[in-house]
């Protein structure tokens, strides 16, 4: 059984999203812990409710270098073949991403290379786009830079502010999360360059 790694910081719906996908057999893995860098974290009670393996590790006053050691360090012990970052508000060093080279996923709420960044359906409403939605991609050393393995869009409409944009790009973000663990954990693609290939 594939094990997955989730960091985050704050809510954790996209974590919950995967969780109950992993429990109703949607996703066949297990998430082997889930790390936040902030002890009050939403998706940290979320876990330990669920009967997840959930540690804190506090990024705060840390050296970068130093903070992510600890993370690859509990990454490790846990034999994590994937780890996805879910609303995890940091960015990481190189030295995190060799660690896990080509298997290190993220989840931004836009259509990159647009509104990359925090803020990105703020980004969106106030560009005055009329479609934003929302990216899971490999995460290499930049901002929001890695290869795109999925996407959906969702329209903007007039009425709309930023929470009724962020909802309906957020229902997005927990189906195409998914579907792009199982791409991945599934050996389905290959990269070409800044393309993800469907494997035939
Ligand atoms: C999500 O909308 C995610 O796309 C975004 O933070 C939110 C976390 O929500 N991530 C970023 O903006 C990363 N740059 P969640 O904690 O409920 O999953």
């Amino acid at each position: 059984m594939k094990k997955i790694g989730i960091l985050l910081s704050g809510r954790g719906s996209n974590f919950e999203a995967i969780a109950r996908n992993v429990q109703a057999g949607k996703i066949p893995a297990e998430i082997a812990i889930v790390i936040s860098n902030k002890e009050g974290a939403g998706g940290l009670a979320i876990a330990r409710e669920m009967g997840i393996k959930a540690l804190c590790i506090p990024s705060k006053g840390k050296e970068r270098e130093a903070f992510e050691q600890e993370l690859v360090a509990a990454l490790r012990e846990a034999q994590v073949d994937l780890v996805c970052l879910a609303g995890f508000m940091r960015v990481l060093t190189s030295y995190f991403i060799r660690e896990f080279q080509g298997r290190i996923l993220n989840i931004h709420p836009a259509l990159l290379p647009s509104f990359a960044g925090v803020d990105a359906q703020k980004q969106a409403l106030e560009y005055g786009a009329k479609f934003s939605g929302c990216t899971v991609h490999f995460v290499d050393e930049g901002v929001d830079t890695g290869a795109v393995v999925c996407q959906a869009a969702v329209p903007i409409q007039d009425e709309d502010t930023v929470e009724t944009l962020a909802a309906r790009i957020l229902k997005e973000e927990h189906r195409i999360y998914t579907e792009a663990i199982n791409l991945v954990l599934g050996d389905r693609i290959r990269v070409e360059g800044r393309r993800v290939i469907l494997k035939k």
